[in-house]
């Protein structure tokens, strides 16, 4: 896993629209896995800004994760979210985004319907993720095996209580979701993980020095031959580093 310490947020943002550029312009049919979160809108709304310049049209979309039980249409879907932040903003038709439904009747039928999908367009070129306080990669909790597939999972409390915040109309954050699984992830030809803010440092540092095990899914993505690791440096600054820091410098 390569590492890039960015001054800032807004640098990384910037790099990871690097990214997804070059993969568009070597492949213009390239099919790149998107997360939501709110660490990468900033990207997506700055990739936006690119749009004349960017030809999307051949690209295809593919989602992460998705909570279960929800209406597609409620604006706390993750398929919602990326219609609003990702597709609408780009231009881009409905049909480009790859989705799980999140109101399924049949979880099981519909991760196969999806892993089936994902290897008929050709599988992930690009795929860009986030990291969760607990070390989950998409929704691939502590505690998920290096070879899980497209599944339904149960979320965490830590999971659950930081999502909370982000949403628009839901009162609570599901208890259940699907998820891409790690194996499916290692699969894409690149990765791009992506982390801002302090509240990231003791993940990442984790991540950085920890042996791979299931308990800290974010370890899997060391067997990955292109996987970057893009932050910002306060999520490389513990808390009690950055004010050691700061009192040095008075
Ligand atoms: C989102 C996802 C999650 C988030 C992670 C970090 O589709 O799969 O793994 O990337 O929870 O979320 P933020 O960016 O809100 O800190």
């Amino acid at each position: 896993m390569q590492l890039s310490i960015k001054d800032h947020h807004g640098l990384v943002a910037e790099a990871l629209v690097a990214r997804v550029r070059d993969a568009i312009q070597s492949k213009p049919n390239a099919v790149i896995g998107v997360a939501t979160g709110r660490t990468p809108m900033e990207a997506y709304r700055l990739l936006a800004l690119e749009r004349e310049s960017l030809d999307l049209s051949r690209a295809r979309f593919v989602m992460l994760d998705e909570y279960l039980g929800l209406a597609s249409t409620s604006p706390d879907s993750f398929q919602s979210v990326l219609r609003r932040q990702v597709l609408k903003p780009l231009g881009l038709r409905d049909e480009q985004l790859i989705v799980m439904a999140s109101d399924t009747k049949d979880v099981l039928t519909e991760t196969l319907r999806f892993e089936r999908k994902l290897a008929k367009c050709g599988g992930v070129d690009l795929q860009i993720l986030g990291v969760g306080r607990n070390g989950h990669i998409g929704f691939n909790e502590p505690g998920s095996r290096f070879d899980s597939l497209t599944r339904r999972v149960s979320l965490t409390y830590m999971t659950r209580s930081d999502n909370a915040p982000t949403l628009i109309q839901e009162s609570t954050v599901p208890v259940e979701a699907m998820t891409q699984g790690i194996a499916t992830i290692l699969r894409a030809r690149s990765i791009v993980v992506i982390a801002t803010g302090e509240a990231k440092a003791p993940i990442i540092a984790r991540a950085l020095n920890e042996p791979a095990s299931a308990d800290l899914p974010i370890s899997a993505l060391r067997a990955h031959a292109a996987c970057e690791l893009i932050v910002d440096r306060d999520a490389v600054l513990e808390r009690g580093h950055a004010q050691r820091r700061e009192l040095r410098e008075e």
